[in-house]
Formats: C-alpha cells, sequence, structure tokens
C-alpha cells in the first residue's frame, strides 16, 4: 500500500508519527491547531532524524526525509482533501467528542479505500468507530513514546473492523519498518498496556505492604525479566497523576481489580509527589538522582 498518509495532531505522538511515515519514504501531511506546535513538531524532529542518521539507521539525509513532511494549519482535521493519502490517523488529545469530530472530517477528506486509525491509547477504538460511515475501514493503530524509537505498534480490531482493512493496517505498519502486535478485541488498555498495568499495580502493593523496597523491585525487575526500566522509575518518569489517571480509567470502565489503583499510588499522588517531575514519587530526586 504506497502513497501518502494524513496525521492530524502534531504533539508527542502526531509528529513522532509522522517522522516514522517520512522514514519510511511516505509524504506526510502533519495537521494541528497550533502553528507553535507544527513548527516544533518539525524542529524535534531533526536531531532525532540526525541521530538515526548517525546509527546508520536511516539511509537518507535528515534534510530528504524532512522535505516529505508538510505542515498544515486547520482545526478541522485536514484543510484540504486527500485523495492519494492510504492512512489518516489522528494523535489529537484523549477527548472522544473531539476525536469523533476529527475522524468524520478526515473520513471526508480521504477517498473511500484509505485506512482511517486513532492512536487512542484509553478511549475504546469501537467507540470512536460510531462516527464514521464506513466503519470497516477505521482501526487503533497504538503507536508507543517515543514513535521514532519505539519499533512495536498495536494495531487494534474494533467490532466493526474487516479482516481486509486489519490485514492491509499490519502490512502498512510493517512497511513502516515497525512491528504490528495484531489485536484481536478492543479491550480496554489492549494487550500491551493491561500487562504493563498490571505489572505495575503489583510492583507498587508490593512496596505498598513493606515487602520489599521499590529499588530492590526495579532492580530485581530488570536484572531477572530483562526489562530496561523497572515498574517504579517507569511510573515516576511518565507521572504518578498520568499513571493513576490512565489506570482509573480502565479500572472504571472493567471494574477489573486488577486495574484498581492501590492506595499508596493514590497517597502520593495526593501529597503531590508526581514522580520525577515534582521532586519525588517512588523515590526522591531532589538531589538529581533517583533514590529509594
Ligand atoms: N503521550 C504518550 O505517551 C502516548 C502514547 C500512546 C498513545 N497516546 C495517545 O496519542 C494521542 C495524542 O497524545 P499526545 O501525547 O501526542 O498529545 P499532545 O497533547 O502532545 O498532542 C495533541 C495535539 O493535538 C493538537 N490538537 C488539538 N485539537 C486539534 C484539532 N482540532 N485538530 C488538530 N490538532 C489538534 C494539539 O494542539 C496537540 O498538539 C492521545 O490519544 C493519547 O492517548 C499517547
Amino acid at each position: 500500500m504506497q502513497g501518502p498518509v494524513l496525521v492530524v495532531g502534531a504533539g508527542a505522538m502526531g509528529a513522532g508519527i509522522a517522522q516514522v511515515c517520512a522514514q519510511a519514504g511516505r509524504e506526510v501531511t502533519l495537521v494541528d491547531v497550533d502553528q507553535g506546535v507544527l513548527d516544533g513538531a518539525l524542529e524535534r524532529m531533526r536531531p532525532s532524524l540526525e541521530k538515526l542518521a548517525k546509527k546508520g539507521n536511516i539511509r537518507e539525509t535528515p534534510g530528504i526525509v524532512l522535505r516529505r513532511v508538510r505542515t498544515v494549519l486547520s482545526a478541522d482535521g485536514a484543510a484540504e482533501p486527500q485523495p492519494e493519502a492510504v492512512l489518516a490517523i489522528e494523535a489529537v488529545p484523549e477527548d472522544p467528542e473531539l476525536k469523533r469530530r476529527i475522524l468524520k472530517a478526515m473520513e471526508g477528506a480521504v477517498s473511500s479505500t484509505a485506512l482511517i486509525a486513532t492512536n487512542t491509547s484509553g478511549v475504546p477504538v469501537t467507540a470512536l468507530a460510531e462516527s464514521l460511515q464506513e466503519p470497516g475501514r477505521f482501526l487503533g493503530l497504538h503507536f508507543f513514546n517515543p514513535p521514532a524509537l519505539m519499533r512495536v505498534v498495536e494495531v487494534i480490531r474494533s467490532e466493526r473492523t474487516t479482516t481486509e482493512s486489519f490485514d492491509a493496517a499490519v502490512a502498512l505498519v510493517r512497511s513502516l519498518d515497525r512491528d504490528p502486535v495484531q489485536v484481536q478485541q478492543d479491550l480496554p488498555g489492549f494487550v500491551l498496556n493491561r500487562i504493563a498495568m498490571t505489572a505495575s499495580n503489583e510492583a507498587i502493593r508490593l512496596v505498598q505492604e513493606g515487602v520489599a523496597t521499590a529499588e530492590d523491585v526495579d532492580r530485581g525487575v530488570k536484572g531477572a525479566f530483562g526489562w530496561r526500566m523497572g515498574p517504579l522509575e517507569t511510573a515516576d518518569l511518565v507521572g504518578l497523576d498520568v499513571v493513576l489517571a490512565a489506570r482509573g480509567g480502565i479500572f472504571d470502565q472493567t471494574g477489573d481489580p486488577r486495574f484498581e489503583p492501590p492506595a499508596l499510588l493514590r497517597d502520593l499522588v495526593d501529597q503531590g509527589h508526581l514522580g520525577r517531575k515534582s521532586g519525588r514519587g517512588f523515590y526522591d530526586y531532589s538531589d538529581g538522582e533517583g533514590d529509594d
């Protein structure tokens, strides 16, 4: 499936997705409501591409890759028709109403053969499909942050996605030099965040109950299971308020006790200990280091 890509939302994820598509040789139209965000997105791509080129991970020069990205200022999803686009993906904030409006506009801008996708982490893909006239070609493409470095992409089948569209999306992800994880049911947290959340909740409970320190849990998980970061240092990096909101959202949707935010997580957030950004979370960063 050769052809251009439309990316709506040029924040952390949209800019990264646009870069990944351009690296793979695709022309990209990147849309945002904020000109500063669009300019910043292009500025961040250059050093990222330079690093990838230095490591030999891309064959073209950053300048050639960047010339494939065209930025457009618009609040309406796509300022102009995109008849050649083979994929339109949205990465606007996690607001279901906003996403529905943008998806509808995107569907109006592309041809009837294009795939339409959401990069949502938390909104059910099936609930977003309702906004489209042809929900069969709509699915989740869940890139991980930062998209330029994270090779795994979850491809999520909604209740309405056709097998043809799902298979085309898997092939398209491979064509972007990314590794598609095929998610056959639209469950809250899809596959990988469910695993990460349950492991991290258990890690927090073990610390809460005094079974082990945060440092020992993280060191043990890294040493025994080969994780690059432990679950508690990851939570501190993401921000404990963000972690609590994501976990609480899934718990509210499912009532599944595996996702219930542990008391220690709630207490830390209540006390303003939000992880690295506030100087303290599971670790103390006041001296610039993460000490237990
Ligand atoms: N940040 C992550 O780690 C991460 C990881 C995976 C998935 N996601 C998902 O990706 C999506 C985007 O997240 P993000 O972290 O990039 O958010 P972000 O806030 O960095 O970027 C969102 C962008 O959308 C733009 N926007 C808002 N309204 C718009 C409109 N009407 N038209 C065009 N652009 C508009 C904003 O100006 C902003 O630049 C969310 O659904 C999020 O759940 C995020």
